[in-house]
């Protein structure tokens, strides 16, 4: 009897352990449709890339980034040579900016992204069927989950985000 009960406790608290686990692989990212796609209309044909793979968009908005505000997004890259025509580039047109959710999201993000330049991008990525240079990429990604949360909090209130 005593047994039985320590185990329905052990087994209770594995239960417990795995929920907690789980929880814990659910994860939030910063992702934006660039205004090489959204000029395309390929807004939704990327979301469905995104949904496909089990990620939610628990959050989106259509906006225009002021060149400040590309700058200031791409901090990170000030020193690099392609800085000008990159936050020129995002500031040209509309970006579709957006949260998704789910279980390894950063990593499932960028798996679906595909690599920076579309010609080293596997098949059936993003930036393999829609990119159309290194620059002109179609979509942006969180990389970790220090970014992806300064940069969700960079666009989004907590109250926009709707899991
Ligand atoms: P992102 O930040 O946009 O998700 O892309 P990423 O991590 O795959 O690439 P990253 O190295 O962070 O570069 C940011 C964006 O800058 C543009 N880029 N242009 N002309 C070039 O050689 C060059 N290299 C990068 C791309 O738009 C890239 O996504
Ligand atoms: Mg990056």
């Amino acid at each position: 009897m005593v047994a039985g009960a320590g185990n329905y406790r052990c087994g209770q608290g594995l239960a417990a352990e795995r929920i907690k686990a789980r929880h814990m692989a659910i994860e939030r990212t910063l992702s934006i449709i660039k205004p090489d796609a959204t000029r395309r209309n390929l807004t939704g044909k990327i979301n469905a890339k995104f949904e496909e793979a089990g990620l939610r968009i628990v959050a989106q908005k259509r906006i225009f980034l002021s060149l400040a505000q590309a700058q200031k997004f791409y901090e990170v890259h000030k020193d690099r040579p392609f800085f000008g025509e990159l936050t020129e580039f995002m500031a040209s047109e509309p970006v579709v900016v957006q949260v998704l959710e789910g279980e390894g999201a950063i990593a499932k993000n960028r798996e679906v992204m595909g690599a920076t330049n579309p010609a080293n991008a596997d098949d059936g990525t993003i930036r393999k069927e829609f990119a159309l240079s290194v620059g002109e990429n179609s979509v942006h990604g969180s990389d970790a989950p220090e970014t992806a949360a300064e940069e969700i909090a960079y666009f989004f209130s907590g109250l926009e985000l709707v899991g």
